[in-house]
C-alpha cells in the first residue's frame, strides 16, 4: 500500500456561536469516514485556525483532499506537506482531536511563519508536533 501524507492550515468560516458543537459534528463524521478510507490523522483548532494532518493509501488521502478543500466551513487552505511517507504514525487514531490552547495557537503560528519565509522542514515541524499531540 503507498501511504500518503497531507499537512494543512486553514482559518476557520464558522460562526463563532456554533463552532463547539459544529467542530463535534466534524470529529464525529470524520472518525467514520476515515476509519472506512483506512485514514488516520489529528486535528487542532487554535480558535481561528485549523491544523490538520491526515495519512493513508495515497489514492484515499487525494480524495479526502478534494472534499476537505472544497468545505465552506474553512478558507486560506494552505497545504504544508504533500508527500509519501514509510510508515503510518497514527495507526490508533481515525481523527484525534485537540482544541484551544496555548501550545496550539504557538505551534501554528510558527508554522505560518515558516511557511511565509519559506523555510523547508515547516511541514515536518508541525507534522511532528500533531503526532507527539496526538500519540
Ligand atoms: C477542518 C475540517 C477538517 C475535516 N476533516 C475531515 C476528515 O478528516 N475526514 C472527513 O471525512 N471529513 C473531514 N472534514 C469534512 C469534509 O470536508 C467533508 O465535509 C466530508 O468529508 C464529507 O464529504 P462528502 O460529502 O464529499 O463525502 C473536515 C472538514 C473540516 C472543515
Amino acid at each position: 500500500m503507498d501511504l500518503w501524507n497531507w499537512i494543512y492550515i486553514s482559518r476557520s468560516c464558522i460562526s463563532s456561536a456554533d463552532i463547539e458543537s459544529e467542530i463535534t459534528d466534524i470529529v464525529d463524521q470524520s472518525r467514520l469516514k476515515n476509519a472506512e478510507l483506512e485514514v488516520t490523522g489529528v486535528l487542532v483548532f487554535d480558535g481561528t485556525h485549523f491544523a490538520q494532518l491526515v495519512e493513508g493509501p495515497e489514492t484515499n488521502v487525494r480524495a479526502l483532499r478534494a472534499a476537505i478543500e472544497s468545505d465552506a466551513r474553512h478558507q486560506d487552505i494552505k497545504t504544508v506537506l504533500d508527500s509519501a511517507a514509510t510508515e503510518r504514525r497514527l495507526p490508533n487514531w481515525s481523527l484525534a482531536y485537540s482544541g484551544r490552547s496555548l501550545v496550539i495557537s504557538r505551534a501554528i503560528r510558527r508554522a505560518m511563519r515558516d511557511i511565509e519565509q519559506g523555510q523547508p522542514d515547516a511541514g515536518t515541524r508541525l507534522g511532528s508536533f500533531l503526532i507527539d499531540l496526538a500519540v
